[in-house]
């Protein structure tokens, strides 16, 4: 089991853009259904404007309105203007908040307390890199120290993603292994520290410092990917947050207290080391049929309309076009389940799909991962595995600044020493040292951290 640290996956690496508000679709609904705006409509995905006109013959595309490069760009911005915004123009360094409300980030769909907690601390990340940099070169001047430092953050986001926060949702020795290869290669990290890349090979010496390679196709995430992200049960529905001193409860609440504009005044008032102890020390929901979040199922936007978030991952992946469970197994050469009892090892629940269903074929792709059994340490399914361990070393593989750009030249040798020996855990304690014993026996940060007078 992971801690609730693992919502904290940095998911914005994506998102389709503000939708069109005319012809939304519209999912019937039973008679006698409780949801509180009926008829239940939602929003269409807004269409690619790139594509060339009269495209019928082509497969149906559409953009990404944010950056899905290793960019750190969920604290950056994803433009010049954005990054203007949360700079404070003096010694590389970053404002805790952009000091433009309108820029207020609690305004986007999907801002909670877990992404301002994982901003401001990779914000206070980004601050001391700038003093150890500019301790290194005190001559730089603000947009030097703010460059390096950028890259250097993005870097070990990067790091601390591939060997920590993945191999903690896919616990098995070896897809661990695996992983850890994809950074420091079969050499290790030991032998790495030691004498830097033995080779030019990827499997010896991990992907980061290597060649770029786009293996013939420019780098995309593909809707495949979008849909097995779709992880919404990762989040709890309450929430006991607690003092780090002594475990006491701090507040009792539930996922709408932390969410969108009610996330700033939590942070302020209870403070970043008791929230951090309080993920780290509560569990996330686990990625399963019948476990979405009932504040997601009626979440509130922020323009006041609800919208019911399980409806909504279903009916996204059908109007993308990505196909139906079966099929999506069939196209990455897995077995399709022959029946609805071979999909999942719960008697119950396959009865429940079959009356909703009745034909294997048409299960839609979210239901069958979520009804699907998982291997031993998987915290989400076999299925959605493929696809997440192949895009973790694409993304590595086609980003030029972590391979022909990861030398000294371009990061200074104190950045990549930086990335090195950081760790989520050496983060942080650099900004938090009063979360060390809580972390003192966990060999992950996204393992569950010990608590407090226990
Ligand atoms: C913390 C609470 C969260 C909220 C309030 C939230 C809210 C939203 C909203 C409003 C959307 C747009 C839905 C649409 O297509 O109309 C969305 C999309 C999405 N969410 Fe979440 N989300 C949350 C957490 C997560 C987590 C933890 C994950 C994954 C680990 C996740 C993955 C996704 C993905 C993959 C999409 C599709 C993006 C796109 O198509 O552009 N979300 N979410």
């Amino acid at each position: 089991m992971v801690a609730a640290w693992l919502q904290f996956v940095i998911r914005d690496w994506f998102s389709h853009g503000t939708s069109p508000t005319e012809d939304p679709w519209v999912v019937p609904l039973a008679a006698d259904d409780p949801w509180m705006q009926p008829p239940m409509r939602i929003m269409r995905t807004p269409d690619d404007p790139t594509r060339p006109p009269g495209a019928t013959d082509l497969p149906q595309t559409r953009v990404n309105v944010l950056s899905h490069w290793w960019d750190a760009s969920q604290i950056y911005g994803v433009s010049a203007d954005e990054q203007k915004g949360i700079r404070t123009g003096k010694a590389g360094k970053l404002l805790p908040l952009p000091d433009d409300p309108a820029k207020d980030p609690s305004r986007v769909p999907g801002f909670w307390l877990g992404t301002e907690m994982m901003r401001t601390l990779f914000t206070r990340e980004h601050n001391a890199i700038c003093d150890r940099l500019r301790a290194e070169y005190p001559t730089w001047p603000d947009e030097e120290l703010f460059q390096r430092a950028r890259l250097v953050n993005a870097a070990l986001i990067a790091k601390i993603h591939t060997v920590e926060w993945t191999p903690a949702v896919i616990s098995h020795p070896t897809t661990k292994a695996a992983l850890r290869a994809n950074w420091f290669g079969l050499e290790g990290e030991r032998v790495q520290r030691l004498f830097g890349r033995l080779t030019d090979s990827e499997a010896v010496s991990g992907i980061p410092g290597g060649k770029a390679d786009h293996y013939g196709v420019p780098y995309s995430l593909t809707e495949e990917f979008v849909a097995v992200y779709r992880m919404h049960p990762l989040i709890r529905d309450h929430w006991h947050l607690r003092h780090v001193a002594d475990d006491s409860t701090a507040r009792d609440c539930d996922f709408r207290d932390l969410a969108g504009p009610n996330a700033l005044p939590v942070l302020n008032d209870i403070g970043m080391a008791d929230l951090l102890y309080s993920f780290g020390t509560l569990h996330p929901g686990l990625v399963t049929l019948h476990n979405f979040p009932r504040h997601l199922q009626e979440f509130r936007r922020p323009d006041g309309n609800f919208q019911d978030l399980a409806a909504t991952d279903i009916l996204r992946s059908r109007e993308l076009g990505v196909p139906r469970y079966n099929e999506f197994r069939r196209l990455l050469g897995l077995a399709p389940a022959k029946d609805f009892h071979d999909l999942t090892g719960n008697p119950e629940w396959a009865e429940e799909i079959d009356h909703m269903y009745r034909d294997i074929e048409n299960v839609d792709l979210m239901i069958g991962l979520f009804a699907e059994r998982l291997p031993a340490g998987f915290a989400f399914s076999d299925t959605a595995f493929r696809i997440f361990i192949l895009m973790a070393s694409r993304r590595l593989n086609s980003d030029r600044f972590l391979t022909d750009y990861y030398t000294p030249a371009v990061y200074t040798q104190a950045g990549l020493d930086w990335v090195a020996d950081n760790s989520m855990s050496t983060v942080l304690l650099r900004h938090h040292p009063q979360l060390r014993s809580s972390l003192a026996s966990v060999v992950n940060a996204f393992a569950p951290w010990t608590t407090s007078g226990v």
